[in-house]
């Protein structure tokens, strides 16, 4: 990511739902000295909870209703990328976005999109990551924040965060503990990453 100026990166947090990893981002981007602002909070779901959020902490929001595209999934994304564009996102943080990207949106962003995924990764990439640490008796579980690549929930590991499971946890309790630890994950992360970023200039 050769092109940032120098400043804070201008990033933008995807969403399908409640958005609290989007709002730990926000908030820690309050910090004087954290490496980027939240410039854009965009979800496939214009109903969803995280944009509300967002609305109330000032940062801009956008929605792009992927039904509008019906089975096109290259037209959604290209229509996500405009506003991007609009709004001269630097980095795209994925958080609780629920959508398998196409090659061209990968490929438009190698190296500049995140992700956060509920498990400690190359376990259980997909859906459903808790009942399946669950059932397979492991003794912890976690989150993993990763580079977006084609494969999903393949990219570099760039942070994790394990988290103990406890014997009567069920795939809500495990995925509330996870949850929590992500909030704390995902903005070190994405702090990092800018910093390393901006260090490369
Ligand atoms: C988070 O647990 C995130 O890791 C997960 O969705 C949740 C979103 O919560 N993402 C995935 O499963 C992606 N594979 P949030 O909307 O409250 O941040």
């Amino acid at each position: 990511m050769p092109t940032l100026p120098p400043g804070r990166v201008r990033v933008a947090v995807l969403i399908s739902g409640s958005g609290s990893n989007m709002a730990a981002l926000v908030d820690a981007a309050r910090a004087d000295d954290c490496p980027f602002e939240i410039a854009l909070v965009l979800s496939n779901r214009p109903d969803a909870g995280g944009l509300a959020i967002a609305r109330e902490k000032g940062v801009a929001v956008a929605a792009v209703d992927h039904r509008v595209f019906a089975k096109d999934r290259e037209a959604h994304e290209r229509a996500v990328d405009a506003l991007l564009g609009e709004h001269g996102i630097e980095v795209v943080a994925l958080a609780g976005y629920m959508r398998l990207l196409t090659p061209w949106l990968v490929q438009r962003w190698t190296g500049r999109m995140l992700n956060i995924h509920p498990s400690l990764l190359p376990k259980y990439p997909g859906l459903d990551t808790h009942a399946r640490a669950l059932a397979a008796g492991d003794v912890e579980a976690g989150c993993t924040v990763h580079l977006v690549t084609e494969g999903v929930d393949e990219g570099p590991v760039l942070a994790q965060a394990a988290v103990p499971m406890l014997a009567d946890d069920t795939p809500a309790s495990l995925a509330q503990r996870v949850l929590t630890a992500e909030h704390q994950l995902y903005p070190r992360a994405l702090a990092d990453f800018c910093r390393s970023q901006m260090r490369s200039l």
